[in-house]
């Protein structure tokens, strides 16, 4: 199995790690009864949520790249650091378990939700160590003491990104262009994808550059600042652009500017992690409308600036909008009612479930 992007720069393949873990291309689908909804019945989504059977999100296409480059280097360990919640720790934790690499997570305090509690006890269960810190300069100081002291521990920069891994991005969009030619959807006006480490949606920019797609991207804000920004996303998506062509001159020279992208900073609801009324109605409508589960850390706050977008757009003009998602929709909700609950956490973690809120497990 090949990827878009090495098949159009055959040398990439040659200087890059990648191994294949997902299920490509990832479906797209008009959200016809969404669309009805909202008014606007020219929306549609690239079901990143299906990337895995094992476990699928954004995360995947990332791994492919990282998990060998780990290998490569011999390393036992990842290392990184999150939310308590993280969807990206938890995807690293049964990536890379799979592949003998286990996962060391130092998490930090964000909001309880249901999705959060779920996402512990599926760390715990899938062997990941768990560490919980107040607050991300213990973290990352209890981080630069670990690689000092320990070769084998291999640096996952939170959210998985770096320029490196957000060529996996920069892929997808080469994968969405085939389905765009293949007449599975048309191609869009704007693409709204969330903006956590900023890896996704950087990727998605330079990939529409080299696609050659006229599609604007919009990112919305969904973390904190120094995570979560319009340079930072710009100077990565060049960082990336520059990083293959190094890696392979026959790519093209692109520079990315401020024209390129737009991020929406209304939704994000002033902390990472936080429920906020939009967002969580987004959630509600989606799986009301088209039956597909997001979260309210990410996918939620995205789904609700685009539909905000949407209606209040005239000029779209009928339009086609994407949304990307990016988060995992496989079930999980059998194991975790088997895993054994809060007692198999470690003591660091158990006032995460102060209160349950898994409905099942009570
Ligand atoms: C569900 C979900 N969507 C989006 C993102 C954001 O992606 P990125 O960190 O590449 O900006 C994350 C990051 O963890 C995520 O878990």
């Amino acid at each position: 199995m090949t990827i878009p992007l090495f098949e159009a720069y055959p040398a990439l393949e040659k200087q890059l790690p990648w191994m294949h873990l997902g299920n490509w291309p990832t479906p797209v689908q008009k959200l016809s009864n969404l669309g009805k909804a909202i008014g606007h019945e020219n929306l549609w989504i690239k079901r990143d949520d299906l990337s895995s059977d094992i476990y699928g999100g954004n995360k995947v296409r990332k791994l492919e790249f990282i998990i060998p480059d780990a290998l490569r280097k011999k390393k036992k360990y990842m290392i990184t650091v999150g939310g308590i919640g993280t969807n990206s720790g938890l995807s690293t934790t049964i990536h890379c378990g799979r592949a003998g690499i286990k996962t060391v997570l130092l998490l930090v305090p964000q909001p309880i939700t249901q999705n959060v509690q779920e996402n512990l006890l599926l760390d715990q269960y899938f062997g990941a160590e768990i560490n919980v810190f107040h607050g991300q300069p213990e973290a990352y100081l209890r981080v630069a003491w670990v690689l000092l002291t320990h070769p084998n521990f291999y640096l996952l920069w939170a959210g998985g990104t770096s320029p490196f891994s957000t060529i996996s991005y920069v892929n997808a969009v080469l994968e969405l262009k085939r389905q765009i030619d293949g007449g599975l959807l048309p191609a869009p006006k704007y693409i709204f994808s969330a903006v956590g480490s900023m890896g996704t949606t950087a990727g998605l920019i330079v990939g529409a550059r080299l696609a050659g797609l006229k599609s604007h991207n919009v990112g919305v804000k969904v973390s904190m600042d120094s995570y979560s920004n319009f340079k930072g996303t710009v100077s990565l998506a060049n960082k990336t652009a520059r990083l293959m062509r190094k890696l392979d001159p026959s790519v093209p020279e692109m520079k990315f500017t401020a024209a390129d992208f737009d991020l929406e900073l209304n939704y994000y609801g002033g902390e990472y992690g936080r429920v906020t009324p939009e967002g969580k109605a987004a959630v509600d409508l989606m799986k009301e409308t088209e039956g597909i589960k997001l979260e309210t850390t990410y996918t939620g706050k995205t789904l609700a600036a685009m539909l905000d977008f949407v209606k209040n757009n005239r000029s779209l003009n009928g339009a086609p909008v994407l949304f990307w998602n990016t988060h995992n929709s496989v079930d999980y909700s059998e194991t975790i009612k088997r895993c054994g609950g809060l007692k198999t956490l470690p003591e660091c973690a158990q006032w995460v479930f102060k209160e349950n809120l898994i409905p099942y497990l009570k």
